[in-house]
């Protein structure tokens, strides 16, 4: 379907008219102030997910002009040809069906090749568990970016829900520390490898296998025979990994992108650690979040609201970041997650038909847990001359007794976002003593220091419990928001043509490493290659 150009609809230039006329000078503190039932307005509940939106700068209006926007470009009609199987990702010719893997058995696309692997997997997943039978203690998953970010960040968030006496490890960096940093304390014989790559060409991870390999095998400790009980691929090419001696191989399809295909066989350390009945949890939760982004009214959609919102911030505000603030130690890797499934989607700068875009599209997405995060970043939150908009998450129900630092964790968590937005004015700051202020400082210069300027947009997510569930809901959510922003934008946000051109020349350097045949080189290339030759 060729639509027309985001930025040349009726809805984008009413949105710049509501953007310059009430966008611009919107502020938090008197739209709360003038309306007490802002935060019912715009809160919104998605299975497993509660949002409150009300911290953000946006109101009724903008709200249905956004709406107008989708309904302009069409954003249903490309959902649900998503859904359907249809070729949406034009410039691979591939349909685009993460969803299927996660419907239940007779319900999406492709159902019997779904629920088949998926069984096999997890029967596998099952006999591993039993380590008294099957003898393994460890599993290092090699793979890199989408077979690898997803289970890296599953498995600790469900930490609470793995199993006591398997040790999950993940090496993906082609830099040998990475795996030596995970060898040198394992043991072949308890030691589990899979080799997880859509395409089994990875450079990355096909040294890392390889490396992993030759470990196995050093100095006759493992027989070649054995590497068939300790090595398992999880990968589209079953082929390439029979060739390089795996027999056990679970497979997927062309039509799950890789940043999409923790719930693939890509998902195996998270079936291992977690086990069959809350890895199926997992999918659940992520087919209940698609049955609500397939079915809800855009008006209480929420991946479609927050891909609305980050239009609106994108391109109307300008803001060119957004922070992921999880509070829960257990997300630590979502915002490394979420880089790879936002900004290698949505970072394109063409739409479908090749012709440049004239606005900007993906944020750059970056965060740490807090209440770390308070103590390192959050000063540029609150006091920097950007703003950046920042999505707390927030879970209820801990997985441990530790209640007082439960309380500690959300009290921080609630007084961060309304610190951005109350923020301090210079006469409050004046009225209060700083103890550990300079003696020759004088008041008004300290208070200007001391001073915020409030105002400072977030977006606060609520989950009961980090069940295995209400993640599977979570990631979901993120996926479709993430669908929706692109879909606005007009690119394919299931190709990843920007990782090439540095694979091929690193192809080209790596024998000039070697040979230091510097011919043909920029000066600045040729002279670093020396250096690190040296
Ligand atoms: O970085 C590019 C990329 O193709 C990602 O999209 C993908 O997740 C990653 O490399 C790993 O690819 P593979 O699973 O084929 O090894």
């Amino acid at each position: 379907m060729r639509f027309a150009r985001c930025d040349e609809t009726a809805a984008w230039a009413a949105l710049q008219a509501h953007f310059d006329a009430h966008g611009r000078s919107f502020d938090l503190r008197q739209v709360f102030a003038q309306d007490t039932g802002r935060a019912a307005a715009l809160s919104f509940e998605a299975p497993e997910v509660f949002a409150d939106l009300s911290k953000n700068r946006l109101d009724a209006t903008t709200l249905n002009l956004l709406l107008g926007l989708a309904r302009e470009r069409g954003l249903e009609a490309h959902r649900d040809a998503m859904f359907a199987g249809e070729t949406i990702n034009t410039t691979e010719g591939r349909a685009v069906l993460h969803t299927a893997l996660r419907a239940p058995r007779g319900q999406g696309p492709f159902s019997d090749q779904v629920h088949g692997v998926l069984e096999a997997m997890l029967a596998y997943a099952e006999a591993v568990r039993d380590t008294a039978a099957s003898g393994i203690r460890h599993v290092v998953n090699i793979g890199i970016g989408g077979s690898d970010l997803g289970p890296q960040m599953v498995v600790p968030a469900l930490d609470a829900f793995a199993h006591p006496g398997l040790t999950l490890h993940f090496v993906s960096n082609v830099d040998g520390h990475d795996i030596m940093r995970v060898l040198r304390r394992l043991q072949p014989a308890d030691t589990l490898f899979i080799v997880a790559s859509k395409t089994f060409t990875t450079q990355e991870t096909m040294a890392n296998a390889q490396a992993a390999r030759d470990w196995f095998l050093a100095g006759g400790r493992m027989k070649e025979s054995q590497i068939a009980q300790h090595f398992v691929a999880t990968t589209t090419n079953a082929e390439a990994a029979a060739r390089f001696g795996i027999s056990t191989t679970f497979g997927f399809w062309d039509w799950v992108g890789g940043r999409y295909s923790l719930w693939s066989a890509i998902g195996l350390p998270i079936a291992l650690a977690i086990g069959a009945e809350h890895f199926r949890a997992l999918l659940a939760g992520a087919h209940a979040m698609d049955r609500h982004f397939e079915s809800a009214p855009l008006e209480r959609n929420l991946p479609a609201l927050l891909g609305l919102l980050d239009v609106w911030y994108r391109n109307f505000h300008g803001f060119t970041s957004r922070c992921i603030a999880p509070y829960h130690q257990g997300l630590a890797r979502l915002p490394a997650y979420l880089q790879q499934l936002e900004m290698e989607s949505n970072g394109k700068r063409v739409d479908l038909a090749g012709t440049p875009l004239a606005l900007a599209t993906s944020p750059v997405v970056w965060g740490e847990p807090g209440t770390n995060g308070q103590h390192a970043y959050f000063q540029m939150l609150h006091q920097g001359s950007d703003v950046i908009p920042v999505e707390f998450i927030a879970v209820r129900t801990p997985a441990h007794a530790l209640a007082d630092q439960h309380r500690k964790l959300l009290a921080n968590c609630l007084a961060q976002s309304q610190a951005l937005m109350l923020g301090k004015t210079r006469e409050e700051a004046l009225t209060e003593a700083a103890v550990t202020a300079g003696k020759t400082v004088d008041a008004m210069t300290l208070a200007s220091h001391r001073s915020f300027p409030g105002n400072r947009p977030s977006t606060t997510l609520v989950l009961d419990a980090l069940t295995p569930r209400a993640l599977g809901a979570l990631v979901a959510m993120y996926e479709h928001r993430v669908f929706t922003s692109g879909a606005l934008w007009g690119i394919n946000s299931f190709d990843q043509w920007g990782v090439e051109l540095g694979k091929a020349l690193a192809s080209e350097l790596l024998p000039r490493l070697d040979s230091g045949d510097t011919s043909g080189l920029d000066g600045s290339t040729a002279t670093l290659l020396q250096r690190l030759r040296a």
